[in-house]
């Protein structure tokens, strides 16, 4: 089979400068999406039409250029047209199937189902009932029940728009009759385009039988020509999602309110507030918690780790029975051991902090190696920037660090060590001992606060 993907017209009624195939749709490109399904189908060969806003659409999609035939139609003159573009490029396998850009959500199954009906020399429509059909082209039947033709909304007349069974613009062609056929095609109409859909009117002429086939889900079918309607596939992508990892066992509080743009794994017993959003590649372990309004994007959490609400997680690697937040930020290269306690207002990069650790409080850890056991006091930071380059930090087991610490790297402060609250510690610290830098404090007798002029 063939399989030829539609998508380059602009989208004007997206209003954007971004092409409509590269609107996101749960964090990628439109287009990303019906090639990945494209993809399960195993076909012979997959071409993309693409046009409006050419190089922005390759540059986009360059992680799955390969084994797709690129076609650019340089002027959107319908889909007709576009499918007309992609013909020097089909293998003279039996069924040609056209997908559009803009229709998103299809299955696997359905396209299957759809493609079987048009193995044996028909041509097989995807329609859908729908109570609400209007935009959508309408299937014109004969009263015996046979497909004579689409029309378009707008070349529609009253009687004709009344019809509620609508064409998805997914179609499976004989692969042999399309050259014949896109050749009789015509630009006579409200929009001056050659329609893809009048291949039906002209397979009827041929007696070529056109059948239709039912999508298992009406959603399957929604179209995207708007961002009203961008929202309304992306609210259900969303619900298919929710609903596939409840069934799996995970708790979601409010399956309305969250958001995976990626993969998400789950062991057993995970639970997941509301607004929560999810990116590239999650995994939750079992027991896992994440409390509301948190992000996390491509992190691993261990077994048993409580996130609190607010916390914002990247590139990190989190142990088992951590816990973290609320209002914590790990990124890029945070690694935490297990039992690890991360708390409010704690940023950490680029460090690994190990077992039974804990920096509960409004501090900064960058660039570091800390211990076993160490307890990080509230308001800590490591000064791992001097302006021009990063330096390491490093805290070793069973160390104890009083609050308001600056830590100035590069330096250690040895196994056990102890530093008094306040200190700014430019040189490594002895271990087992106390260390502190810190002004000894006075007290001036007899000192009266000075007051404001004019007041006797
Ligand atoms: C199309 C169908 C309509 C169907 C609806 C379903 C036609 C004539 N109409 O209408 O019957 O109900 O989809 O969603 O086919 N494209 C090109 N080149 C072009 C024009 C369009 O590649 O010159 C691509 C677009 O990028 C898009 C798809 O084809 O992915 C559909 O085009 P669009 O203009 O959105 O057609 P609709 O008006 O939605
Ligand atoms: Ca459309």
């Amino acid at each position: 089979m063939n399989v030829v993907v539609l998508a380059a017209g602009r989208g004007t009624r997206m209003r954007s400068e971004l092409p409509k195939v590269l609107q996101p749709l749960a964090g990628r490109p439109m287009l990303a999406h019906v090639l990945v399904t494209a993809r399960l189908l195993a076909p012979q060969r997959i071409c993309v039409v693409y046009g409006y806003g050419g190089e922005q659409v390759l540059a986009a999609m360059s992680m799955a250029l390969d084994g797709v035939t690129w076609v650019e139609q340089a002027q959107q003159l319908g889909t007709g047209h576009a499918l007309m573009q992609a013909m020097p490029h089909l293998n003279n396998a039996p069924v040609t199937l056209v997908l559009y850009g803009d229709v998103p959500l299809v299955q696997v199954d359905t396209l299957r189902a759809l493609v079987e009906q048009a193995a044996r020399g028909k041509l097989a429509v995807l329609t859908v009932d729908m109570a609400q059909p209007a935009g959508y082209g309408r299937i014109v039947r004969a009263p015996s029940g046979v497909i004579v033709r689409i029309v378009e909304e707008r070349d529609a007349d009253a009687v004709t728009r009344e019809i509620v069974e609508v064409n998805t613009g997914i179609m499976a062609l004989p692969t042999n009759k399309l050259a014949d056929w896109l050749s009789r095609l015509n630009n006579d109409n409200q929009q001056n385009e050659y329609y893809l859909t009048d291949v039906v009117a002209l397979a009827a002429e041929d007696g070529v039988v056109a059948v239709a086939s039912q999508p298992t889900h009406e959603w399957e079918v929604m179209g995207v020509n708007d961002k009203v309607q961008l929202a309304a596939v992306e609210r259900q992508l969303q619900w298919n999602c929710a609903e596939r990892l409840m069934l799996q066992g995970v708790t979601i509080l409010d399956p309305t309110r969250i958001d995976v743009r990626g993969n998400l794994q789950c062991g057993r017993d995970v639970s997941i507030d509301v607004g929560c959003v999810f990116s590239g590649e999650v995994v939750l372990g079992d027991d896992v918690s994440v409390g509301a309004c948190c992000v996390l994007r491509d992190v691993v959490i261990g077994a048993g780790t409580r996130i609190a609400p607010f916390s914002h997680l990247e590139h990190s690697q989190v142990g088992a029975n951590n816990h973290i937040g609320p209002y914590a930020r790990l990124r890029p290269g945070a690694e935490l051991g297990n039992s690890v306690h991360i708390g409010n207002f704690v940023e950490i990069k680029n460090s690994r902090v190990d077992d039974g650790s804990k920096i509960n409080h409004l501090s900064y850890v960058g660039d570091s190696m800390v211990g076993k056991r160490v307890n990080i006091g509230a308001g800590t930071i490591t000064c791992n920037y001097d302006g021009a380059n990063k330096h390491r930090t490093v805290i070793e087991d069973d160390v104890f660090v009083g609050s308001g610490t600056e830590l100035v790297a590069p330096v250690t402060v040895g196994t056990g060590a102890t530093v008094g609250a306040g200190s700014t510690i430019t040189r490594d610290t002895p271990a087992g001992e106390l260390t502190l830098s810190r002004v000894r404090q006075v007290t001036i007798s007899g000192w009266k606060r000075p007051v404001k002029k004019g007041i006797e």
